[in-house]
């Protein structure tokens, strides 16, 4: 795998060295790439002795016309190749940039040009960090799904006492094992994981389903298997590969889905409800085919199982429930209803109806919901992406819980 490491003009860029070295011993390729300010602080020659690459510096040929970059679309190619950028340490100018989309360098074109995951640690006086500017940038980056490693409280190198300082290098370089699937943050733990629709039969070649891909569970799967969890999953009907997983169990019907995951709860130390299970089935099913000559059947609906109440009343000590939500209309007040109905400990809510959000398609635009009433409002990314913030949450519940 091959990553960015981006570098800014602060006092802690010499610690950039660490986590290359860090990034390194897991087998990862990484490509430095300097502001012009950084190269005040630390020599790009000690991350290409380090590296073993040409640390990129300049967009265009430097004062003597020779430019660093290996062809002229340097940033485009390099955007393409890499699995994640890590800008460690961000200036409060970096972010800034990054906030408002400006390209005004190779570092933050290589941000705007990239769709790899983008990290930031951030580190600068306490002052710059507690602006209301750099706050709030900070803020745009997070909603966009940058992944920010918030530096430490401490005695800073401007002799001021407060937040900035760096994050631990070790902390930074887990953050991208995380981004990269290399973590194991969720060893130990059994994730049931639904995904997909049911269908309830009307008669022997018709059913009553919906659109759900069960990409969303499926991404929630692979990414905890590959978090170092034990992963059961429990598929309604798809037309996607499923991931590999410890146990996979292919149902139809709400209610032999509501069976499997029952039977399988006891074990899990987490569940991740994300199927789209039908609230309703035909109240009779009929034998054989439906004629057109017997006349337009009258369908009566009938409730099925409610497995996300059912698991919440059989919850074993410690388990994780996460759930989800597609909502057409009113979605923060449809979903927290959902969240205490259900007594959930986190509810992912869809608006399925925006564009590129919910049913068939690769990214979805989602907002978690805690029983404290906080909610984290993501922008649009990737499913797996998603998948990996909610994982993000389930470990930080686990870690405040400390069962
Ligand atoms: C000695 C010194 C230390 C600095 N340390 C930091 C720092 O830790 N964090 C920060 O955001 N800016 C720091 N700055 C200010 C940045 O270098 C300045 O904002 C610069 O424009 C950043 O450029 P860049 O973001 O393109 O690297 C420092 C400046 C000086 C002179």
């Amino acid at each position: 795998m091959r990553i960015a490491l981006g570098v800014s003009g602060g006092i802690a860029a010499y610690k950039a060295a660490e986590l290359l070295r860090l990034l390194q011993e897991k087998g990862l390729e990484v490509q430095v790439v300097m502001t012009r300010n950084a190269c005040e602080f630390i020599t790009p020659l000690t991350f290409a002795a380090l590296s073993g690459h040409k640390v990129i510096t300049e967009m265009f040929g430097g004062a003597a016309g020779a430019s660093n970059v290996e062809s002229a679309i340097e940033h485009i190619a390099l955007a393409q190749s890499i699995d994640t950028l890590v800008i460690a340490p961000a200036t409060a100018n970096v972010l800034a940039k990054m906030a408002n989309g400006i390209a005004d360098d190779f570092l933050t074109t290589l941000c705007l040009a990239t769709k790899a995951p983008l990290i930031v640690a951030p580190a600068m006086n306490v002052n710059m960090w507690d602006h209301a500017a750099t706050q709030q940038n900070l803020e745009t980056l997070r909603r966009r799904g940058v992944r920010v490693v918030n530096p430490d409280d401490g005695y800073l190198a401007c002799g001021m006492t407060g937040a900035g300082r760096l994050a631990d290098p070790q902390l930074i370089a887990q953050s991208v094992f995380e981004t990269l699937g290399l973590s194991e943050d969720l060893k130990g733990e059994v994730v049931l994981v639904t995904a997909g629709p049911t269908e309830e039969p009307l008669d022997a070649v018709r059913y009553l389903s919906n659109r759900s891909s069960g990409k969303m569970g499926y991404a929630i799967a692979e990414a905890s298997r590959r978090r170092g969890a034990q992963v059961v999953l429990v598929s309604g009907p798809t037309r996607e590969d499923p991931p590999a997983a410890h146990t996979f169990e292919r149902v139809r019907t709400a209610n032999e889905m509501a069976e499997a995951v029952l039977r399988h709860a006891g074990k899990a130390t987490v569940v991740v409800m994300a199927a789209a299970v039908a609230d309703f089935r035909p109240g009779t099913v009929h034998e054989g085919k439906i004629k057109k000559q017997q006349g337009t059947p009258v369908v009566t609906l009938e409730p099925t199982t409610d497995i996300l109440a059912e698991i919440s009343r059989h919850r074993r000590d410690g388990q994780i429930i996460v759930g989800f939500s597609a909502e057409t209309a009113q979605l923060i007040e449809n979903a927290t209803a959902k969240l205490h109905a259900k007594n959930l400990d986190l509810l992912v809510a869809n608006d399925v109806s925006q564009n590129g959000a919910g049913f068939d398609v690769g990214t979805n635009i989602v907002t978690l919901l805690f029983p404290d009433g906080r909610n984290i409002a993501l922008e649009k990314m990737s499913k797996f992406e998603v998948a990996n913030r909610v994982l993000d949450q389930v470990v930080e519940i686990r870690r405040k819980s400390g069962v």
